[in-house]
């Protein structure tokens, strides 16, 4: 029989990318969401569009008796509990909502598998942070933060992700749960939430190489973090509960980079040369070319108390769960530019089949000047490869976009591995496509696997 997942924040980043890479290993997948969502809510019907496979639960963190009632009628396998107030920035002005959803909020997840007599069945990850570290007490600068450094957290967030961690802990030790924390460093992408900073800016970029913004005012620019890619972060949480004991687990890229290299990088993606000038809240980034000023410090950003550096040492999930990240910085930083241009120039995400599973994803984009005619025919033939392919979900980047050449490329997330991307990639079925699409598109596939 299936395996079923139930996930909480499912509405959140990481809950789209583990959902659709659950989906794709047959899973079962439910999704908690909060509010009081009808099938009629505009919001609910997005979800739904977006992840048409998953079954929605409505049920917040806070509500112990409705994450029983969730946990008897789903009776999951295996629990992840990715749900949080998740910005750090934000936990300073609301500590106690912070310390309620993001602390006890995992206690009482667990409690519900309890109270539901799961415990002995059910798996349950627990999404960990690198803020439970802090920065600090930096013990270990050449190789990284590993699952035995100290904690110190530095904000009412990373205090409650530290009781959410040893509460997991815990019920491994006092019930024998199958209890797991993925002590999980920062990890960005499309689906980011545009108030963490690699968002902010690459959308910020996209809007101002469309003349629809002017500059981007940002906080601490020299904070350093460890950012990977967090498509390939849920497939470390998912072998997590897949392992033959529960453990916790770090799981990192082992390189970090400042804010200000991500600007730089970012700007570099639209052929922007950026140069710093000044000090502290004086300090702008100006296009080296123009004299234009394009990025600003305003104080508005600063928090109370910073987390200067982090840097993880992934070794442990490498060597035991043969986890590894495989989208490297400067893809990163691509991958999330080449997003916002397509979204902000308000042409992203036509979704023209929802048939069958999901097995791949596949963004593409026409050259300007394809006809309607040839768009069509594009669309008609991607619709049968969709079906052929197992019901492949197809995305369409559309013509309209004016700001970069035509490109497919598939995102090596929904992949079980990069082998089986390959074997898509040789197969019959891409052939056919790829022969196709480079008729009429300048393309070429894979553009963000290293
Ligand atoms: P996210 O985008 O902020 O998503 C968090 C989700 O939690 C949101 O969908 C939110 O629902 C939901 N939520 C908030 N309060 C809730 C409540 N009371 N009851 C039920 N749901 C609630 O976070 P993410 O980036 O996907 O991260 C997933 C998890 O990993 C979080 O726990 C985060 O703290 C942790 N983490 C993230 C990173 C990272 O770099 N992304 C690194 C380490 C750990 P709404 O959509 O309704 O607001
Ligand atoms: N958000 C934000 N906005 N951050 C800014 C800005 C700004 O305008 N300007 C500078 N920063 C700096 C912050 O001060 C911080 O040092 C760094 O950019 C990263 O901030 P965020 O992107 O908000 O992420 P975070 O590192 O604080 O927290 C994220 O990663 C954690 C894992 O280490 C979140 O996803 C947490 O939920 C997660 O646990």
């Amino acid at each position: 029989m299936a395996k079923s997942a139930l996930i909480t924040g499912i509405a959140g980043q990481d809950g789209g990318h583990l959902a659709a890479l659950l989906h794709s290993k047959g899973y079962k997948v439910y999704g908690v969401i909060r509010g009081q969502m009808e099938t009629s809510h505009p919001r609910y019907q997005k979800l739904k569009n977006e992840m048409p496979y998953v079954e929605f639960v409505m049920a917040d963190l806070l509500d112990l008796a409705v994450l029983v009632r969730t946990m008897q009628l789903v009776k999951p396998d295996e629990v992840y509990n990715l749900a949080a107030i998740s910005h750090v920035g934000y936990s300073f002005k609301d500590p106690i909502l912070t310390a309620d959803v993001t602390g006890k909020g995992v206690l009482n997840v667990l409690e519900a598998i309890r109270l539901s007599g799961l415990e002995k069945t059910t798996r349950f990850y627990q999404a960990s942070t690198s803020e439970m570290f802090g920065g600090l007490d930096y013990n270990r600068p050449d190789v990284g933060y590993n699952e035995d450094s100290p904690f110190h957290p530095r904000s009412p967030y990373g205090v409650a992700k530290l009781f959410g961690h040893w509460i997991t802990r815990n019920y491994r030790e006092s019930y024998g749960m199958f209890a797991a924390c993925g002590i999980l460093f920062n990890h960005e992408g499309e689906r980011r939430g545009p108030e963490f900073v690699t968002r902010k800016i690459s959308k910020a970029v996209a809007r101002i190489k469309l003349g629809k913004q002017e500059y981007i005012e940002l906080g601490n620019v020299d904070s350093k973090r460890d950012w990977g890619y967090a498509g390939d972060y849920v497939e470390g949480m998912w072998r997590i509960l897949q392992h033959n004991k529960p453990d916790d687990f770090v799981l990192a890229t082992g390189e970090t980079h400042s804010i200000r290299e991500f600007c730089e990088l970012a700007f570099a993606n639209i052929g922007i040369d950026i140069k710093w000038h000044g000090k502290g809240e004086k300090e702008v980034g100006v296009d080296t070319k123009t004299g234009t000023t394009l990025i600003k410090i305003n104080p508005e950003f600063y928090r109370p108390a910073e987390v200067d550096v982090l840097t993880g040492d992934p070794s442990k999930a490498e060597k035991v769960l043969g986890w590894k990240r495989k989208v490297n910085f400067p893809n990163l930083v691509k991958l999330m530019v080449d997003h916002d241009l397509a979204e902000e120039s308000g042409s992203l995400y036509t979704d023209i089949t929802d048939e069958g599973p999901l097995r791949h994803i596949v963004f593409f984009s026409m050259k300007t000047s394809a006809s309607d005619e040839e768009m069509d025919e594009a669309i008609g033939r991607l619709k049968k490869i969709g079906k052929k392919t197992n019901g492949a979900r197809l995305w369409n980047v559309s013509k309209s976009m004016d700001f970069r050449k035509g490109r497919i490329f598939i995102q090596n997330t929904v992949f079980d591995s990069v082998d089986s991307f390959e074997k898509y990639r040789n197969s019959k079925d891409h052939a056919d496509f790829a022969q196709y699409m480079s008729k009429i598109a300048d393309w070429s596939t894979g553009d963000y696997l290293e």
